[in-house]
């Protein structure tokens, strides 16, 4: 009997050690971790986090991640997302964490993230955490990218990305005269268009009538004046015989402008010709419209092809070429040259580019 009782004390004994060891076992592995964690720089709390959440394995085999130290100890954890806190770069602003977890869940990956907290934009930031644009990094590598357009880029998306960049920083995907950018202030790099109009009250600076290779009663903003000088000295030089047909035009002229186009082609056809009123740079004091006082239809002239070679020498530029119809907004016009100062002038030339693109690349 008593030999029995001593068998059933040592079974006892033997189940405890078992159930010791096994509960050691079990303290040991994550003491270890924690000591391990901690050791890499991770805070007590994080450390901990990490620990009941799954995350050790991946934290312990990386460097230490001020993101997921970071993370690991705010309601934003996910023990799932370890992997992509360790690879996401840490940025000190205050809603990094919250931002980092929005991200996540609307599907970004960690380098997208990288990629959006490197710009260090409020706008982007705040429209990437509440919506998800597909290869939002491919918009963030575009040199042109305005973050205030990012949800444009992503609905407007013609299949490359610096192209959907720039026609939609021109204002294409909204559409012709629909919600224009009102510009109220003069200035010689001014854009008017079919998506930027001008303001009811604008009025150019310094208009000053034109002296050479013009008829009387024509116009341009102070320095476009003496920019049509030096270029009329030029052409007359090269034998050439140029005149002006239109220059600036008040909202008014502009006005009957297009009513007469209207009138007589109807108004499809002015669309592509005409600026409706408002629209027009003729109203800026910057645009010329020249012919050969010689010949016609401009186009086979040879002052035609003086001013393709010439007029950016001297600050001028083609303004609605051939081929560039969907970037302008009009039919080509071999006459109308715009005044932007010979710096844009020779970049637009050198690079064959229009005002429109030149604007959303650089403005
Ligand atoms: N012909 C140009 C587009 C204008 O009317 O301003
Ligand atoms: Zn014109």
């Amino acid at each position: 009997m008593a030999q029995k009782q001593k068998k059933l004390k040592v079974k006892k004994k033997s189940v405890l050690i078992l159930v010791g060891i096994i509960l050691l076992l079990l303290l040991i592995n994550p003491t270890i971790s924690f000591i391990r964690l901690a050791i890499k720089g991770y805070s007590i709390q994080s450390s901990f986090e990490i620990i009941i959440n799954g995350g050790a394995g991946s934290a312990l085999d990386k460097k230490y991640s001020k993101t997921l130290n970071n993370i690991a100890s705010t309601k934003y954890f996910s023990g799932k997302k370890v992997k992509k806190y360790l690879s996401i770069d840490y940025y000190d602003y205050k809603d990094f964490n919250k931002n980092v977890s929005s991200w996540l869940k609307l599907g970004y990956s960690s380098e997208d993230i990288n990629e959006i907290n490197k710009k260090k934009d409020d706008v982007l930031i705040n429209l990437s955490s509440n919506n998800y644009v597909e290869n939002i990094t491919e918009y963030l590598k575009v040199p042109y990218f305005k973050s205030e357009n990012l949800l444009r880029y992503n609905t407007y998306f013609t299949g490359n990305y610096e192209d959907t960049v720039i026609d939609v920083n021109i204002g294409i995907d909204k559409g012709y005269y629909n919600d224009p950018v009102i510009v109220s202030e003069f200035s010689y790099t001014m854009l008017v268009n079919k998506y930027n109009k001008l303001d009811d009250n604008f009025v150019p600076t310094d208009l000053t009538e034109l002296t050479k290779c013009s008829g009387k009663k024509q116009y341009l903003a102070g320095e476009a004046k003496l920019a049509y000088d030096e270029l009329c000295d030029a052409s007359l030089k090269d034998g050439m015989h140029l005149g002006i047909t239109s220059s600036y035009r008040s909202h008014e002229d502009q006005e009957d402008t297009y009513d007469e186009e209207v009138r007589k082609n109807g108004k499809e056809y002015a669309d592509e010709y005409v600026a409706q009123p408002g629209f027009s740079e003729h109203e800026t004091g910057l645009t010329i419209d020249v012919k050969s006082t010689e010949a016609s239809p401009f186009r086979i002239t040879k002052e035609y092809q003086w001013m393709l070679e010439n007029a950016y020498k001297y600050g001028f530029i083609l303004r609605y070429p051939k081929g560039k119809e969907t970037k302008t907004g009009y039919e080509a016009e071999e006459w109308h040259f715009r005044y932007v100062g010979k710096e844009i002038a020779a970049y637009i030339q050198e690079n064959d580019i229009t005002y429109e693109e030149y604007c959303a690349m650089f403005f």
